[in-house]
C-alpha cells in the first residue's frame, strides 16, 4: 500500500502501516531493582553514541521511562579519567534512576570502575556482556565474557561485593546458536547477588540479523528465581511489547532503537500498562518540538560547536520521521550554529503546516534500522 498523500519530496513512497488494534495490557507488577522500585516497567537500553545525558534528559521529560542507562564505558578508560570517557558518565540529579554501564575483563579494574560510578551519581552499575564489537571482545570484554564462565562469574561477584548500589548485567543469549549460555549465567549471577538481567534475544554471532528469540529470553526468565529480567530486542510498538511480555514472561522491557525513532514509546507504554489505553501518537508538530528540545538540551550541556556536531548524528533519524525533504535534510546534517538550527526548525514548521492533514505519525511506518557511521557494526 502506498501513502495516498504525496508531497512530491520523496522518490520512494512511504508505506502506510497496518494499524493493528491495541492489545489488552499484560498484567504484571512494577519492577524492583535492589531496594528501588522503578516507576514503569520500561527502560531505555544503551545505544552508544546516542544515549548521552542531553538525550536522556529530554526522554525523561516526555515521561514513562522507568530507568535509563549510559552508553557503555570502558572500565579502564574510566579510571584513567580521559575527558571523552568522563563525558559518557556525565549525569545530574534529574537523570534518575541511572545505570552506568561498564565493560572490561580485568576484575580489579572493573571493581575500581564500579566504585567510581557509585561515587559519581550512578544508582545502578550495569556490566556489559553483550557487546559484539571486536574492539571490545578481543580484550575479553562484552560478549566474549560469555565464553569464560568461571572468570566471568568471579568477576561479577567481585564487583557486586565492592559496591553498595545494585549491580545488573546486560547480555545476549550466548556466543552462537550451538549453546545459549544466558540462562546458565543468569542463574549464577543471581546467586552472587546481581539485581537484574537485561537480555537481548540474539546471539553474538547473529549481530542484529534475524529475529529475536523469545523462547531464549523465556529460558532466562525461567532460569532465575527472583530477580527481574528485562526482555530486549526490536520492541517499537505496543503490540511488540505485549508480545514480548506474553511470549517471554519478562518483568520489564528495555528499548533501544525504538526509543530513538519514537521517544513517546515510553509514555505510551506506561499509559497502556496503567490504563489499557496508550493515548494518541504525537503529532508531527510535537515531534518537531521534541527535536528542538533535544538540540536545546545539547546546547545547555555542551559548547555550541559540540551541540551542532552531535546533532548532525541524529538529524537523519528526525528526518526519517518528519520528512522535510532532501534539501532540508542535507542542511540539517551539516548544521552550523544555534541560529542556523532555529532557522531550520522554522522552515520545517512551515512545511508541516502545509501538510497538517497527514495527522499522526505511526512508528510502524519505519523499519528499525541501524544508524550509519562508525558504530554501525553494533
Ligand atoms: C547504535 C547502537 C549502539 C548500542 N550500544 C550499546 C551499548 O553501549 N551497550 C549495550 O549494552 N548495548 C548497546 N546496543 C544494543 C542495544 O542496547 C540493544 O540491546 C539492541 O539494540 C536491541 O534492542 P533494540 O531493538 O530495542 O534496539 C547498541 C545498539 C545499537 C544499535
Amino acid at each position: 500500500m502506498q501513502n495516498p498523500v504525496s508531497d512530491g519530496l520523496y522518490e520512494v513512497p512511504i508505506a502506510v502501516p497496518q494499524l493493528e488494534p491495541i492489545p489488552p495490557r499484560v498484567p504484571g507488577r512494577l519492577v524492583k531493582i535492589g531496594e528501588r522500585t522503578l516507576s514503569t516497567r520500561f527502560t531505555l537500553a544503551p545505544l552508544a553514541g546516542y544515549t548521552n545525558l542531553p538525550f536522556r534528559l529530554v526522554m525523561r521529560r516526555l515521561g514513562g521511562l522507568g530507568m535509563a542507562t549510559t552508553d557503555l564505558i570502558s572500565a579502564r578508560a574510566l579510571i584513567q579519567g580521559g575527558g571523552k570517557t568522563l563525558e559518557l558518565a556525565e549525569t545530574c540529579p534529574e537523570d534518575e534512576p541511572l545505570a552506568m554501564q561498564i565493560f572490561g575483563s580485568e576484575p580489579d579494574v572493573m571493581v575500581h570502575a564500579a566504585k567510581w560510578c557509585q561515587d559519581h551519581g550512578a544508582h545502578i552499575v550495569d556490566i556489559n556482556m553483550g557487546c559484539p564489537v571486536n574492539k571490545v571482545t578481543k580484550g575479553g570484554g562484552g560478549s566474549a565474557m560469555m565464553c569464560q564462565p568461571t572468570n566471568t562469574v568471579g568477576l561479577v561477584e567481585k564487583v557486586v561485593g565492592a559496591v553498595s548500589i545494585p549491580v545488573t548485567v546486560k547480555m545476549r543469549l550466548g556466543w552462537d546458536d550451538t549453546e545459549l549460555t544466558a540462562p546458565f549465567f543468569s542463574r549464577e549471577f543471581e546467586k552472587v547477588g546481581v539485581a537484574a538481567i537485561t537480555i537481548h534475544g540474539r546471539t553474538r554471532e547473529q549481530g542484529f540479523r534475524g529475529g529475536v528469540n523469545e523462547e531464549g529470553i523465556r529460558r532466562v526468565v525461567e532460569a532465575v528465581e527472583k530477580i527481574p529480567v528485562f526482555g530486549n530486542g526490536d520492541v517499537r510498538t505496543i503490540q511488540d511489547a505485549a508480545r514480548m511480555f506474553k511470549d517471554t514472561g519478562c518483568a520489564g522491557i528495555a528499548i533501544g532503537r525504538g526509543g530513538l525513532m519514537h521517544p513517546w514509546i515510553f509514555k505510551r507504554l506506561s499509559l497502556w500498562d496503567e490504563t489499557g489505553d496508550p493515548g494518541p501518537h504525537p503529532t508531527y508538530r510535537e515531534r518537531l518540538e521534541f527535536m528542538d528540545s533535544h538540540f536545546q538540551s545539547m546546547l545547555s550541556l555542551r559548547t555550541e560547536r559540540s551541540a551542532c556536531i552531535n546533532f548532525r548524528k541524529v538529524a537523519t533519524w528526525y528526518c526519517k520521521v518528519l520528512r522535510p525533504g532532501k534539501k532540508i535534510q542535507q542542511e540539517l546534517v551539516m548544521i552550523q550554529s544555534a541560529e542556523h538550527f532555529a532557522n531550520m526548525v522554522g522552515r520545517i514548521a512551515e512545511i508541516l503546516s502545509q501538510r497538517e492533514e497527514k495527522g499522526e505519525w505511526h512508528p510502524a511506518e519505519h523499519e528499525i534500522r541501524l544508524p550509519e557511521g562508525p558504530i554501525a557494526h553494533w
